[in-house]
């Protein structure tokens, strides 16, 4: 058989996140972290020497680099495209954490950029890859749940005004792009959408609960849904439930139930259709890497998108979770802004 290529990645930003994709890189056969970058160079120094990779401290100095492929990037959120943007134009393939951006102008000029370039764009939503969320999505997809009548996300989690203090980006507009929502809620906004097949109309209010005193954006967000089928729904965010609790996705059919809390099935009793035996853990897509079986739960569903996104280049297809798909969850957190802004209900696609 012939070798295959190993793929040489850059991780841009070492932060809370950083670790998880660094790890995933780590369990791929055809993957190597050639490089760690982040503008604070002792984190820059720290997260490369545990994974034998180059520190770097300017991303720039890695664009030119023949031994580079793909920029993985975690910094900021408000930064994602513009450093994609670059790394596209340098001829590098390009992977980012939710949410890709946080205006749809960024996102369409990186959608863009990549096509033009010839490169492929690839996004994280780690919990696409859970096999308790993909089972209910085919659940709902195939019809076994019949037509649908109801689905609701609640995501009831907690941060600590310390949190929205530690890193200057968190809780602002500019950077952080939204609160409760557009940071932590849109997981379950992609899962709720990619289940639902998609989302056309919201109705919103946000707010800042007391809890919170020096944040910009929201800490709860209650919408009210229309999904494309019709079918009505609520989503509903909070960085400020006490203690934080477990997030939810309720899917109710006319020929059955299903809740899901974290990353399990709690409930399904749907007609003709057994809940799947084990849906707890997460295998890498096609990799007979026995290390993958003892990866943690998030990195393995991290390592399986990487691992789409490496597939796409060799195959010459779109990886699964890509910059069209990316841009959905996003496009319905800010109509929920825009609604709430405007007291009024928002139609998708967004003018
Ligand atoms: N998929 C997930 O579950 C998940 C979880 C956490 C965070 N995230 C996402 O990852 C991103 C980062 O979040 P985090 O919690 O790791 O934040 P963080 O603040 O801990 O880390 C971000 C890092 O990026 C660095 N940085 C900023 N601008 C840079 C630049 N131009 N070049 C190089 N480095 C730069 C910062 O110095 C910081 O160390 C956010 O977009 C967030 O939404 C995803």
């Amino acid at each position: 058989m012939m070798a295959r290529k190993t793929y040489g990645i850059a991780l841009i930003g070492a932060g809370v996140i950083a670790p998880t994709h660094a790890e995933a890189i780590a369990s791929l056969p055809n993957a190597r972290l050639v490089a760690v970058c982040d503008v604070v160079p002792s984190k820059a120094d720290a997260l490369a020497a545990r994974f034998g990779a180059e520190p770097c401290y300017d991303y720039r100095e890695l664009l030119m680099r023949k031994d580079i492929d793909v920029f993985d990037i975690v910094v900021w959120s408000g930064r994602h495209a513009e450093i994609g943007i670059d790394a596209a134009r340098h001829g590098k393939h390009v992977l980012i954490t939710k949410p890709i951006d946080v205006t749809l102008e960024a996102i369409d000029a990186l959608i863009e950029t990549c096509e033009a370039n010839g490169v492929k764009l690839g996004a994280i939503h780690q919990f696409r890859s859970y096999p308790s969320y993909i089972a209910a999505r085919e659940a709902v997809r195939s019809g076994a749940l019949g037509k649908m009548v109801l689905a609701n996300t609640f995501v009831p989690w907690f941060r600590s005004q310390e949190y929205y203090d530690g890193d200057e980006w968190r809780g602002t507009w500019r950077w952080d792009g939204g609160g409760a929502l557009m940071n932590q809620g849109i997981h379950y906004v992609d899962l709720l959408q990619w289940t639902m097949g998609g989302v056309k109309e919201v109705c919103a209010y946000v707010a800042i609960a007391r809890h919170h005193q020096r944040i910009e954006v929201e800490d709860v967000a209650v919408a009210a849904v229309r999904f494309n089928d019709d079918s009505l729904g609520c989503i509903e965010a909070s960085t400020a439930i006490y203690k934080g609790l477990p997030a939810r996705l309720e899917l109710h059919g006319e020929r059955g139930n299903i809740f899901l809390q974290a990353d399990r099935i709690v409930h399904w009793d749907v007609e003709g259709l057994s809940q799947p035996e084990d849906a707890g853990e997460v295998s890498t897509s096609g990799e007979a890497d026995p290390r993958a079986a003892l990866l943690k739960p998030a990195v393995a569903a991290h390592a399986d998108q990487i691992a789409d996104l490496l597939a796409a280049v060799e195959e010459g297809r779109q990886p699964k979770l890509d910059g069209r798909q990316a841009r959905k969850a996003v496009e319905i957190v800010l109509a929920i802004y825009r609604s709430a802004r405007e007291g009024r209900s928002v139609s998708l696609p967004l003018r």
